[in-house]
């Protein structure tokens, strides 16, 4: 396919069709979808509206409905003691049956929970002027505001949230790019996470069998992509998602909610709720880790649902290699191999894996078979 690189603005102005100047239109309002409550719709825009039919199935079940529904909630209290070995094994089973799990004393100061999630409130809240300069198209940017992101996402429906990404290469970021209103939470949030990161990096080695400085050594969660994300409440959340269907192309992701709700994890081809609770943090398993796993860890599909009378905040730590293993081909783990476990996946670098994982721009097919050996 040929790139154009000098159509002229009127050229491209001209050749958009209807759909694609209303996302022109709402992106240069840089106000996001917060910007379009205020205004008062009372509508979903047409570019954030979803198939009926994604809403509804498959079925959700509650923890009513079924015992077998509920989510893993591991307390990592004793992981340096006599608790370690139990605490390494539900971490295995979590990760093989449900790719995800919920913790709770993971040693995260809940006075750096609580500011985050105010923080992540107060940022998307501060007048829309003092925001317009963040939001961004740009994604090689390390810091911005942005609804829709990269331009498959922009001829698909939008997400009914907004997002502050902040990218951490090797765990770093010059504090003066992070805006001010929220620079010392997100400094304290992101110095958190890398400590709760080394914790997990030695308790997935070991719930892989592998030695505990195995996962910190191939460097695969070396840096830290951090959003920000706002999920204004919906006119119409029957029409729209907070975050529609997907997998994290990452290697794993940290995920902190606030007590709205409205996650939901796709299991055994049910959707569940992950019941919000104060103080607990996320563990998701990303396709990466998957491919070097060898699908002994899944990576799970989830969603955020829209609602009509709450606003809800969450922050998403996305970890991914250091800056100079992004490039670097990442294959199934060599010490996993055997006569009954030979290699699935080709090897791809988390960028290319990324790239090709935007490309299928969330629309509920998985980007895992194409690397199928
Ligand atoms: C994501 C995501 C979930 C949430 O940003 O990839 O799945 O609860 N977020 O915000
Ligand atoms: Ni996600």
């Amino acid at each position: 396919m040929a790139v154009h690189c000098f159509a002229g603005d009127m050229e491209v102005e001209e050749g958009l069709d209807d759909w694609a100047k209303e996302v022109k239109a709402f992106e240069e309002t840089k106000a996001g979808v917060k910007g379009l409550v205020d205004s008062g719709v009372t509508k979903v825009p047409r570019i954030f509206v979803h198939p009926r039919a994604e809403l509804l199935k498959p079925e959700v079940l509650s923890e009513e409905s079924s015992g077998e529904s509920r989510v893993p909630l591991i307390d990592l209290r004793g992981v340096e003691g006599v608790e370690r070995k139990d605490i390494v094994e539900q971490i295995r089973q979590a990760c093989e049956h449900w790719g995800f799990f919920q913790m709770v004393n993971h040693g995260m100061d809940v006075s750096v929970i609580n500011a985050t999630l105010e923080a992540t409130r107060r940022l998307h809240e501060q007048p829309s002027e003092d925001k317009v300069g963040l939001f961004s198209d740009d994604s090689s940017k390390k810091v911005r505001l942005y609804t829709v992101n990269g331009s498959v996402h922009k001829s698909r429906p939008g997400p009914w949230r907004d997002a502050l990404a902040c990218a951490y290469l090797d765990d770093t970021l010059d504090s003066e790019e992070i805006p001010q209103i929220c620079r010392k939470e997100m400094e304290d949030y992101v110095q958190s996470i890398i400590k709760l990161r080394e914790t997990l990096s030695e308790l997935l080695s070991e719930a892989l069998g592998l030695s505990s400085d195995y996962l910190s050594r191939i460097e695969c969660m070396k840096s830290e992509f951090l959003t920000w994300l706002y999920y204004p409440a919906c006119p119409e959340p029957e029409l729209a998602f907070g975050a529609p269907q997907h997998s994290d192309p990452t290697f794993l992701t940290i995920l902190l909610q606030d007590t709205i709700g409205g996650l939901q994890f796709l299991h055994q081809d049910h959707w569940v709720d992950v019941p919000p609770i104060p103080g607990a943090l996320i563990a998701h398993i990303g396709d990466l880790m998957q491919i070097i796993s060898n699908d002994k860890f899944k990576s799970a599909d989830h969603r955020v649902l829209a609602r009509s009378d709450q606003i809800r905040v969450s922050a998403a730590c996305f970890l991914y290699p250091s800056a100079k293993n992004l490039l670097k081909p990442y294959s199934p783990i060599m010490e996993l191999m055997s006569d009954n476990n030979q290699p699935l996946y080709k090897e791809v670098s988390p960028l290319e894996y990324a790239i090709y994982h935007q490309s299928r721009a969330m629309d509920g097919t998985s980007t895992l078979s194409h690397y199928k050996l």
